[in-house]
């Protein structure tokens, strides 16, 4: 049995601000900002949308595009660093009462930018034993948690939501293949926002932070797994760079993803790149330009596609995935005749 996403939507809000604009405000250029980051511009949310409402939106989308009601949902997973409260209740919880869908359980997922990648990877473990369709979105008001007076870090952050339906696949080849859910807490430092419950005396409220990065740090150590996970999903699949029709990466600098694509040897055309007009927005990044790249026709039936995602945490991990029926070169880690249980164990790390 194999997992597949039925449907994919996404929601940018209206205001863009570009490059130049920050540089009003900030020692920054239009020129420092492209050229280190390749990022040109980023969608701000207006003061009346929250994380939920883009969520609701990009999810509205997704229904549509996989043909379910939102009543036939079994499971909503909202992956989110900037949830509508904190931390209760979740922002799934208020996607669902929006929705209508009245049957799905609802959390969040908090694995920073590689929490579309986890709550992918978490509705494909549920559906296995729960065969219901299945709503993941990623969505994020970064806007709402970056110090603005800090050219290190707002330059790169926008806000976004994007989602995907899975469903259980009717095609047998068809789906995920393979993932990797990977973190190294020893980097907990390099990316991180106070203002939880750790440190504080009894009663008191928590209080708002910004984020805070050590940007050098976090660019190296994103180039390193992103290459070491999308290396390991193909020797997996018995595949190799040159079957991929399209690599999904977490948009969060093209820098990265440049690196990434020479230390390969591979080339950077078959990597889905939009943070020039989106920025990085964490969790929603993945799930907007594989919206995106589907649009594009930059993904078709029968292709064979990777996401791979990395953040906070630190957290990384990758996907590999057929968009609809093509069966494995090498013998499948995975059979429909097998042991679930088994299955799930066999081909996530
Ligand atoms: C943040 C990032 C763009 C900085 O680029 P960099 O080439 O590493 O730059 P550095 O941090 O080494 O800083 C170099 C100089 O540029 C300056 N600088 C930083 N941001 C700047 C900006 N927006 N405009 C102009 N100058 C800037 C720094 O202050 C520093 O100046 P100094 O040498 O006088 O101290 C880059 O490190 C990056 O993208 N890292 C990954 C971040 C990321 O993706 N985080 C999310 C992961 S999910």
């Amino acid at each position: 049995m194999f997992v597949q996403i039925t449907g994919t939507g996404s929601y940018l809000p209206e205001r863009v601000v570009t490059n130049d604009e920050l540089a009003a405000t900030l020692d920054t250029s239009d020129e420092w900002i492209y050229s280190h980051t390749g990022i040109r511009s980023r969608h701000i949310g207006a003061d009346d949308e929250s994380t939920s409402s883009m969520a609701v939106k990009a999810a509205r989308a997704a229904l549509a595009s996989a043909g379910v009601a939102p009543e036939d949902l079994g499971l909503i997973i909202v992956a989110t660093s900037t949830p509508d409260y904190q931390l209760f209740p979740s922002t799934a919880c208020l996607v669902q009462h929006a929705l209508g869908a009245v049957n799905a359980a609802c959390f969040d997922m908090q694995a920073a930018c590689t929490g579309f990648i986890y709550a992918l990877e978490t509705a494909r473990g549920f559906l296995h034993h729960t065969p219901r369709p299945t709503l993941v979105v990623g969505a994020e008001m970064m806007s709402r948690i970056v110090d603005w007076s800090d050219r290190n870090t707002c330059i790169l952050f926008g806000d976004a939501a994007g989602a995907a339906v899975l469903e259980v696949s009717q095609d047998e080849t068809g789906g995920i293949w393979h993932s990797i859910l990977k973190a190294d807490g020893a980097g907990s430092q390099l990316i991180f926002r106070e203002g939880g419950a750790r440190g504080l005396p009894g009663g008191m409220p928590l209080i708002q932070h910004t984020l805070q990065m050590k940007g050098r740090a976090v660019f190296n150590f994103a180039v390193k797994v992103f290459d070491d996970v999308l290396c390991r999903l193909l020797e997996r699949s018995g595949y190799t760079f040159d079957d991929l029709a399209c690599v999904v990466p977490h948009q969060a600098n093209a820098r990265i993803v440049e690196a990434v694509a020479r230390r390969m040897g591979v080339p950077l055309e078959k990597f889905y790149l939009n943070m020039e007009t989106t920025g990085n927005s964490s969790a929603a990044s993945i799930p907007v330009a594989l919206d995106a790249a589907v649009a594009a026709k930059k993904i078709k039936e029968g292709d064979l596609i990777a996401m791979v995602g990395f953040g906070a945490g630190l957290t990384y991990g990758g996907i590999l995935m057929n968009w609809h029926g093509r069966t494995e070169k090498s013998a499948p880690a995975v059979h429909p005749s097998r042991d679930l249980s088994a299955e799930t164990n066999a081909n996530t790390e």
